[in-house]
């Protein structure tokens, strides 16, 4: 998979801009604040539906502009893929997929495949479980848009579940029809439990692997998923999730929300059995969440038979250079996007970057 072309306007900081990306390895070179991070924003959006920061999709209007567009053009193993957004401060936006306009965003996921990594992406290894699920969503979403929907179908019955325990002045209200919110709730957990715990299954190896060649070999990584349900992954897993949930019932009424499920899980990591959340370096964090990066990489390279982009920003500043030297050996491999504040020897297409402008 390759980005042959980004055409941008009125996007951040950008007016107007076409670049043409090499096949290989893009370094965006500039000061801080002249567009950098924007700019691979704007390919993530395009890939992703929206941006990798939380905010609102009009913000990324250009200030004063009333609209703005990203067009990007790329190259995938069998045919060729357009992608179009539109912004518009008064519209909810458009998206265009080869010029067709898409009505939801899981009809976008999947059609280029990502991966982004910058040095916020430490807050994955040290932060709450909800930056790993959105790791996991946002990964396993990328091949799997079932999943990506029994995901938002999830969300939305425990949201319903959650207002019932909330809003209600007794359990008996609540016991009243609390049933066909749990019924319909086991059955989407039980699929993204089963394929979360495919995925970490899946990636422990690569992980393991690209955190021994960039720790040189002196770290065992060991990943797994914590389900949330508190019930064990097998047949059963509905009927005795719908029990779960009954017993706790009197609980969660008292909360006002649910204890249990899948918006609950986690990934434990581990280096040597030793917790690396709470007990790693910062040094060991930043290497885990790298590995954890490239373990994403290779595996949707075995799942699709093709590499996904790669987003690398502002990572080489906070590696040695030795870190640097095997970070670069491995991203050889695909199509790279990398930010830095200087000129390193990246061997690479170079994009000088002022001021929102290309020099
Ligand atoms: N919607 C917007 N319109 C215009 N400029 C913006 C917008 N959002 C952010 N900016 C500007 O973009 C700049 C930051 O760009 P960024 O890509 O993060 O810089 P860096 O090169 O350091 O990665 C800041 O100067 C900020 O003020
Ligand atoms: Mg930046």
């Amino acid at each position: 998979m390759k980005i042959e072309t980004v055409s941008i306007a009125n996007f951040r900081n950008y007016k107007n801009l076409d670049i043409k990306f090499d096949d290989k390895v893009n370094v965006f070179i500039g000061k801080n604040a002249q567009g950098k991070t924007n700019l691979l924003e704007s390919i993530y959006f395009c890939c992703i539906g929206k941006s990798f920061k939380s905010c609102k999709d009009k913000d990324t209007i250009k200030w004063g502009e009333e609209k703005g567009s990203i067009k990007l053009l790329a190259k995938k193993k069998y045919r060729e893929e357009k992608i179009e957004i539109k912004l518009d401060k008064t519209k909810k936006k458009t998206v265009l997929v080869n010029g067709l306009p898409i009505r939801k965003i899981g009809d976008l996921i999947g059609e280029i495949n990502i991966v982004f990594f910058s040095p916020q992406e430490l807050k994955l290894v040290r932060e709450s479980p909800d930056e790993r699920r959105k790791f996991m969503d946002i990964s396993i979403s990328q091949n799997n848009k079932r999943y990506f929907y029994q995901l938002s179908r999830y969300e939305k019955i425990l949201a319903n579940r959650n207002k019932l325990l909330k809003n209600s002045q007794t359990i008996e209200t609540v016991k009243e029809t609390i049933d066909i919110w749990d019924r319909a709730l086991v059955m989407s957990a039980k699929y993204i439990a089963f394929e979360r715990e495919k995925f970490v299954k899946e990636i422990c190896p690569y992980a393991e692997k690209a955190n021994l060649f960039l720790s040189e070999g002196k770290e065992n990584l060991r990943l797994e998923y914590v389900c949330g349900c508190d019930v064990k992954l097998d047949d059963n897993f509905e009927k005795e999730l719908e029990k779960k949930l009954k017993k706790n019932i009197e609980k969660d009424f008292k909360l006002g929300y649910t204890t249990l499920g899948t918006h609950r899980d986690d990934i434990d990591i581990y280096l040597n059995d030793v917790e690396v959340k709470s007990f790693g370096s910062q040094g060991q964090q930043r290497t885990v969440g790298l590995a954890l990066k490239l373990a994403e990489l290779e595996n949707m390279n075995n799942i699709n038979g093709e590499y996904p982009i790669l987003l690398l920003d502002d990572v080489f500043s906070e590696l040695d250079l030795d870190r640097q030297k095997r970070l670069l050996k491995f991203v050889s491999r695909t199509q790279t996007f990398i930010t830095c504040t200087d000129e390193r020897k990246i061997d690479g297409k170079l994009f000088f970057i002022e001021n929102g402008n290309i020099k």
